[in-house]
């Protein structure tokens, strides 16, 4: 019987909340980290990382992708084989983008195709929710496109949200990170229920803007009471961008999941304006920036294997 010996897994970038779908609604973006397990007869772990920021990323035990792999095993109540493994990033760290979701996504796919396949893709997910804590960046980056993810009482519903042609993402990064536990730590505990019943609106209405790219319903869709007044505080110059994204043509702007990339959608007509206008009210405010139009991934996470 043949034995499959390396593994690469190839995971997008995610953008999470869209504004108002706190923690339950997420976008594939067109931005990968490529992950290769390699079996090797060695004992210790050798992790090799490329990439801009590749000397951040730790190469033991305690790095993320090698942790969802490890659990993998322990899910499965068995041993972990020995293995190499290489990182090409593209998604940028902690900047909310969605770089923990694609370790995690990663290390669970590598472990399963290197141990014969015995979990589906449900299973899978289940299990990313389980490390990551919340669906709405692990459920994407498996699946492509974008999803809203709810608890059904005994597992999870994920629907596929139909996303227009003309609805572009654009993404500005800045040189700085967030962490994704320091963002959680500026929400309240509760919400009033006027700001219960906004959210709930305003997440309908963002489903048929992305359907429809109609223009009134998006620029309205995209506010939210439940994580962003708290959080744009931990982003200097969220207000200027802001201002220049939606002068400049952009439908809006939101957090990119818990931040700091903040996340503009424009038609296509506009998405050069956006893009510029965005970055330079960034700079103004003396914050280096990259910005990108980027599509939606509609493939999710894919691998291939080799035997031998
Ligand atoms: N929904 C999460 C949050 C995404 O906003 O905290 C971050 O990973």
């Amino acid at each position: 019987m043949s034995v499959i010996s390396d593994v690469t897994v190839t995971v997008p970038a995610t953008t999470a909340n869209l504004g108002p779908g706190f923690d339950c609604i997420g976008a594939a973006l067109t931005l990968y980290n490529e992950f290769k397990f390699t079996r090797t007869e060695e004992n210790r772990l050798i992790i090799n990382v490329t990439g801009t920021e590749a000397q951040q990323v730790p190469t033991n035990e305690s790095n993320l992708l090698y942790q969802a792999f490890i659990k993998f095993y322990e899910h499965l109540e068995q041993m972990p084989p020995s293995v190499k493994i290489k990182i090409q990033l593209g998604v940028p760290l902690s900047r909310g983008l969605g770089s923990s979701a694609t370790a995690i996504v990663g290390g669970l796919i590598a472990a399963n195709q290197l141990a014969g396949a015995p979990l589906n893709e449900l299973q899978l997910m289940e299990l990313a929710i389980a490390i990551e804590g919340h669906p709405d960046n692990v459920v994407p980056a498996l699946l492509g496109g974008c999803r809203l993810a709810a608890t059904s009482g005994t597992g999870w519903e994920i629907c596929d949200v139909p996303w227009h042609d003309d609805v572009v993402p654009i993404v500005a990064i800045p040189n700085f990170e967030l962490s994704t536990q320091e963002a959680r730590s500026v929400l309240p505990n509760e919400v009033s229920r006027a700001d219960a019943i906004f959210n709930t609106a305003h997440l309908g209405l963002l489903l048929r803007g992305l359907e429809t790219a109609k223009g009134e319903w998006l620029k309205a869709a995209l506010q939210d009471k439940l994580h962003q007044p708290y959080r744009k505080n931990l982003i200097p110059g969220y207000d200027a961008v802001n201002i220049a994204a939606v002068t400049a043509g952009a439908y809006g702007m939101v957090i990119s999941g818990a931040g700091p990339t903040l996340l503009a959608l424009a038609d296509a007509a506009h998405s050069t304006a956006v893009e510029a206008a965005m970055e330079n009210a960034w700079q103004g405010e003396g914050i280096t920036n990259v910005v990108r139009s980027l599509a939606l991934d509609t493939q999710g996470a894919t691998s291939s294997v080799h035997e031998g």
